[in-house]
């Protein structure tokens, strides 16, 4: 399997981890550089464990989200045309609202690399810029942030939980950029 259990979990002698989605995987073979990435970003099994309880408020709110997104991207008449050239609005809601569920399963392996790989290929191929795909992701992060920051109870657990999201979202723009 490409999916390898973290060398954090492994060096302490600790059992992988299992919830009800399954083990904590945060670690990715032959990848040393994105690993040192994930290291630089600190992103840890805590982030990951946290995204996942944060997982069925996302899906509450997803066709807010959703929603929300595509208003903004259709209110750039460049992005509209792209659109309208190459997919549909419907069928772009479908791919983007399945992507942001799965980025809170945290499952970081072979399988989330090559997905966003992919993802940036295809965004290359309909002409897509970087600058445009920042700019909707920001519109994505904030949406994220108002959802996740109302829900919870404490200063220290808004603060735990935008830094997860921010952290997450940001080695997703890493892979899609690269
Ligand atoms: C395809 C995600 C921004 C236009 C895709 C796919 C994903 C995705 C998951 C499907 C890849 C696949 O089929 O394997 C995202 C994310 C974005 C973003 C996370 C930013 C947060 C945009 C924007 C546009 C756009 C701003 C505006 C033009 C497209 C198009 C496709 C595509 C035309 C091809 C869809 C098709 O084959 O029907 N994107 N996207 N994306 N995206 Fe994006």
């Amino acid at each position: 399997s490409s999916k390898i259990v973290s060398r954090e979990t492994e060096s302490a002698g600790l059992k992988p981890e299992f919830s009800h989605t399954g083990p904590v995987y945060l670690n990715v073979e032959n990848h040393d550089e994105l690993n040192e990435q994930i290291r630089m970003i600190d992103l840890n099994e805590e982030d990951v464990r946290l995204l996942r309880t944060l997982k069925p408020i996302v899906e509450e709110h997803i066709d807010e989200i959703v929603s929300g997104f595509y208003s903004s991207v259709l209110g750039v008449e460049k992005l509209e045309q792209i659109i309208i050239k190459h997919s549909s609005v419907e069928r772009l809601k479908m791919t983007l609202r399945q992507h942001i569920v799965e980025i809170f399963d945290g499952n970081i392996d072979q399988n989330y690399i090559t997905k966003r790989l992919t993802i940036a290929k295809i965004h290359k191929k309909v002409g897509l810029e970087p600058k445009w795909y920042l700019s909707a992701f920001q519109n994505l992060q904030n949406e994220f942030i108002e959802i996740i920051y109302k829900e919870a109870a404490t200063d220290q657990e808004r603060i735990h939980r935008v830094q997860t999201i921010t952290k997450l979202l940001n080695l997703e723009q890493q892979l899609v950029l690269e």
